[in-house]
């Protein structure tokens, strides 16, 4: 492991997503025992640093995303005690482990938000956003919930609405009341003095809302890129976000969230930033010393269908970070648990499935930016196709059948062929089966298969990892597409002063030409100057 301060600027991250890695206790659903178990293999793979998704104690009405205790493990993956073992393994194997913090909302069985309901007279009445219905009884605003509906629910204690950016089950904080604030940092403060290493910061931007909560304009839909994960046209996609999220106040909240990493060395925040524009707002968010470190967007994880991968898809990110001179250090993933797998999303009927998935993630690990790989895209796994009957996602099971939702990318890690449950859970009765189910294709991908094979996606990204490992300039060089590279090539140079490396991906399934040398189907070339 990079051992400085600027380790998640070189290393390389992987996100488990905990329900689907390991069941150690045989219960079906993934635990924090199950991923100290596999540290191992995680360490193998060359991972500098875990994204854990989050594991605190939810109703798991959005798996976590929805939290009732910010200071519990949820028993469902074990305990404090656990966690705290898994910290201190993965720090002897040299890996840094950042946890998901869902900041800007919590779940409506947070004690924090039972009391907010209860009227007018209490403490926390401030801590959501609340507000009186319109004269007829309607909603505020126009605001809208990315899962679906109208961002407000009624609630018939209050006799007010609040404001949901996602599930009615996953009430907004109101950070204008500065006692949010402190009592969200003392969370984080919970964790940091266990000994984590940072946080992702869901839904970052959804912290403040506008306080005269105004209507949100219209979009023009003729330019519509919704920036969602879905293909469909949904309410939330016909507005302009300019009052329900990114409000200016974010950014004493940003400063106050890392004047509190300050006080922890060698910590990070990769905050999410699903904007309108997003490049302005990560480069608000991430500029000078006293913001996020890295922040991502979901530029290479949108989009439901398959739009095969073109060097026009990898270069457009990088001409818009350039637009914005104080833009902080980038960070990507070409997957991650709320997106079909890029496999399945960028190989429409590519034959050679192996390479392919190898070479997206060499591509991925070569761009300048902190890769985060997801769980399964070092197997190369495909979406899994899940029944409508054994769909869990809520917003799948609101935008079935034109999509089935995010669980395509959150089915259990094939770990080994022919075990039970493809050795994702140590029941081998089957008794209590796999939360979401294993595709027989993903078994034919398993690591004990992968293992055996050097020209496995698993056994390549690998290797390139470890090699990437001694190449400083793929770390942390300045980057410079080749504009004309034509539609079968990426092209770009990795430069530090004189010291450049140029990078050739030959995206097709055929032998193609590029400034008069032939590049073999699939291929990445590294040419050091
Ligand atoms: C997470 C999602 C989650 C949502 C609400 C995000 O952007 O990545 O998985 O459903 O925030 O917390």
């Amino acid at each position: 492991m990079t051992n400085n301060a600027e380790w998640w600027k070189k290393g390389v991250f992987y996100q488990v997503y905990p329900r689907s890695y390991m069941d150690k206790n045989g219960d079906g659903v993934g635990d924090i025992a199950g991923i100290t178990d596999r540290l191992n293999y995680i360490a193998d793979l060359g991972i500098d640093g875990l994204w854990i998704s989050p594991c605190f104690e939810s109703p798991m009405k959005d798996f976590g995303y929805d939290v009732s205790d910010y200071r519990k493990i949820d028993s469902l993956f074990g305990s404090n005690q656990d966690f705290d073992v898994l910290l201190k393994k993965a720090h002897d194997f040299g890996i840094k482990v950042i946890v998901d913090m869902v900041m800007s909302h919590t779940s409506d069985q947070h004690m924090w938000f039972k009391e907010s309901r209860l009227g007018n007279d209490n403490r926390k009445k401030d801590w959501y956003v609340w507000t009186d219905p319109k004269p007829d009884g309607s909603p505020p605003n126009n605001w809208q919930s990315i899962f679906g509906g109208p961002a407000w629910t009624y609630d018939t204690k209050r006799c007010q609405y609040y404001m949901h950016s996602f599930l009615k089950e996953q009430p907004d904080l109101n950070y204008h009341n500065p006692d949010v604030r402190n009592q969200m940092l003392s969370e984080c403060e919970y964790w940091l003095e266990m000994g984590v290493d940072g946080f992702r910061l869901d839904a970052f931007n959804h912290c403040f809302h506008d306080e005269k909560l105004r209507d949100n304009p219209v979009r023009d839909m003729s330019s519509l890129s919704t920036g969602l994960q879905i293909d469909s046209v949904i309410p939330y996609s016909m507005q302009q976000h300019v009052h329900d999220k990114s409000q200016p106040e974010m950014i004493g909240l940003i400063q106050d969230v890392r004047a509190l990493m300050d006080k922890y060395p060698d910590t990070m925040t990769l905050g999410e930033i699903g904007d309108d524009d997003p490049y302005a707002r990560t480069a608000e968010y991430t500029s000078g010393n006293d913001k996020l470190n890295t922040a991502y967007n979901i530029h290479f994880i949108a989009g439901s269908s398959s739009t095969n991968l073109t060097p026009e898809k990898i270069k457009l990110p990088f001409r818009e970070v350039k637009k914005y001179p104080n833009h902080g250090w980038p960070s990507w993933a070409f997957t991650n648990h709320d997106a079909v797998r890029v496999a399945t999303r960028w190989g429409k009927g590519v034959q050679d499935r192996a390479n392919f998935a190898a070479l997206l993630n060499k591509l991925l690990l070569s761009l300048r930016g902190t890769p985060f790989l997801y769980q399964g895209d070092e197997l190369g796994l495909p979406e899994a196709v899940i029944p409508f009957d054994q769909i869990q996602d809520p917003w799948g099971k609101f935008m079935w059948p034109e999509w089935q939702g995010r669980d395509g990318c959150r089915t259990p890690m094939p770990w080994n062929k022919d075990a039970v449950a493809a050795g994702f859970s140590t029941n081998t009765n089957d008794r209590q089966p796999p939360w979401l189910p294993i595709p027989t294709d993903h078994k034919k991908l398993a690591v004990n298969l992968q293992d055996e094979d050097p020209k496995s996606t698993l056994n390549q990204t690998r290797d390139f990892i470890k090699w990437r490992k001694t190449q400083p300039l793929l770390q942390t060089g300045e980057i410079e597409f080749d504009e004309n590279s034509g539609e079968d090539i990426i092209a770009f140079d990795r430069f530090d002063g004189d010291a450049r490396m140029t990078c050739i991906f030959n995206i097709k399934e055929k032998e193609s030409e590029y400034k008069g040398s032939k590049y073999a189907p699939l291929s990445a070339t590294y040419i050091a100057h």
